[in-house]
């Protein structure tokens, strides 16, 4: 691969300048003088302009190509809305510019795959999937890989919001901090629950999918709004993973629960409080809004330090698809896999 991405400082250009791209400007920042993010690209001109303000960015654009060329950037990572990936993943691998992609790689699975097959052996290319990044999920892999819960013999993962209900000043929070969230036609799953399924696979290994329901709640906006997705494992052993986010009297802000039962011992992730129950129990306190920011300083250190020494990338996009079939497998089982595909063929 003809990528320039192993000089030092990492010439480092952004796609996106919306709520996610501050994360990850936080993120390059952290890593000093090993990169250089040298420019930010966003159709709306005042927001690419304002995050160069705000992290010492030396250019802005409005236009894709001219970025590319003119910034001549040895990275790109992008942070834009789903249906723009594709396009920005080939723009860079034409100029053979390393890619590290927010998810989901593309708005269905068809789309990734095509993506893949044209794009992956051309240039480095990374989903940017960041939960399975959160500090507590490494703890409990480490727990999994020195064999403290023996076999997983059952698996739930949840989160569970009042995002979509409006709060007493009648604004929807998770709208709030999201806008695109209302007319994103696969939500919960497509958009929240690919990070769960994307943990689930992190800690139990392969999964397919038995069955699913969704539900659309919120009659403003557009996707499903809760779903329970029925798995098994490798070895036949059940995982739920499942999200709402119009659950009355629950926080705003997205949370996971946990429970991982091992023959062994089982795993309990409540709030900010990650339990060891059995033989040996341990017990962590979380910072939550510390970890929150660290899965993304540590997704994007990952993509440095494997550009800098050639090793592959835990999330690189062939293996993202993985978690990509899921999400689309669950859409089919769920029964909505028609309704939400509708005119995404015009997207590409
Ligand atoms: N990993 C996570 O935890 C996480 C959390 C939130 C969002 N995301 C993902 O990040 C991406 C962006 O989400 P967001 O919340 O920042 O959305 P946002 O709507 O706040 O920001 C998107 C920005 O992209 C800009 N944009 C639109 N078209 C563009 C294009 N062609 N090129 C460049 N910029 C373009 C918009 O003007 C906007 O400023 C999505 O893929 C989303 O799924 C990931």
């Amino acid at each position: 691969m003809s990528v320039s991405a192993t000089t030092s400082p990492l010439r480092v250009a952004i796609a996106g300048a919306g709520m996610i791209s501050r994360h990850h400007l936080l993120a390059w920042q952290a890593l000093g003088p090993r990169v250089e993010v040298v420019a930010v690209c966003d159709p709306d001109a005042s927001r690419a302009a304002r995050r160069a303000g705000e992290f010492g960015i030396p250019a802005s654009y409005t236009d894709p190509e001219r970025m590319l060329g003119e910034a001549r950037p040895a990275a790109l990572d992008i942070a834009s809305p789903r249906e723009t990936h594709v396009g920005w993943a080939e723009a860079a691998a034409a100029r053979c510019i390393a890619v590290l992609c927010q998810k989901p790689l593309a708005p269905t699975l068809d789309q990734a795959v095509a993506l893949v097959r044209h794009v992956a052996g051309r240039v480095p290319l990374m989903v940017h999937e960041n939960w399975r990044f959160r500090p507590w999920y490494r703890t409990v892999r480490r727990w999994l890989d020195a064999g403290e819960l023996g076999e997983v013999r059952g698996f739930t993962l949840s989160t569970v919001s009042s995002g979509l209900l409006p709060d007493v000043a009648g604004r929807r929070p998770a709208l709030e901090r999201q806008p695109f969230m209302a007319h994103e036609q696969r939500l919960m799953i497509a958009e929240v629950l690919i990070h769960h399924l994307d943990v689930a696979r992190f800690l139990c290994g392969a999964l397919r999918v038995v069955a699913a329901r969704a539900a659309h709640t919120v009659p403003e906006v557009a996707g499903e709004t809760q779903a329970v997705l029925f798995l098994e494992t490798a070895a036949g052993m059940p995982a739920i993973v499942s999200g709402n986010m119009a659950a009355h009297g629950f926080p705003p802000g997205t949370g996971d629960r946990l429970e991982i039962l091992g023959n062994r011992a089982s795993v309990v992730l409540e709030g900010s409080t990650l339990r060891l129950l059995g033989p040996a129990p341990r017990q962590e306190n979380l910072d939550l809004s510390a970890g929150y920011q660290e899965s993304f300083d540590s997704t994007i250190r990952h993509f440095v330090e494997c550009l800098a020494s050639g090793a592959g990338f835990e999330t690189d996009a062939t293996e993202n698809l993985e978690t990509l079939r899921l999400v689309e497998h669950a859409y089919w089982a769920a029964g909505l896999h028609a309704s939400t595909t509708r005119g995404a063929e015009d997207v590409r």
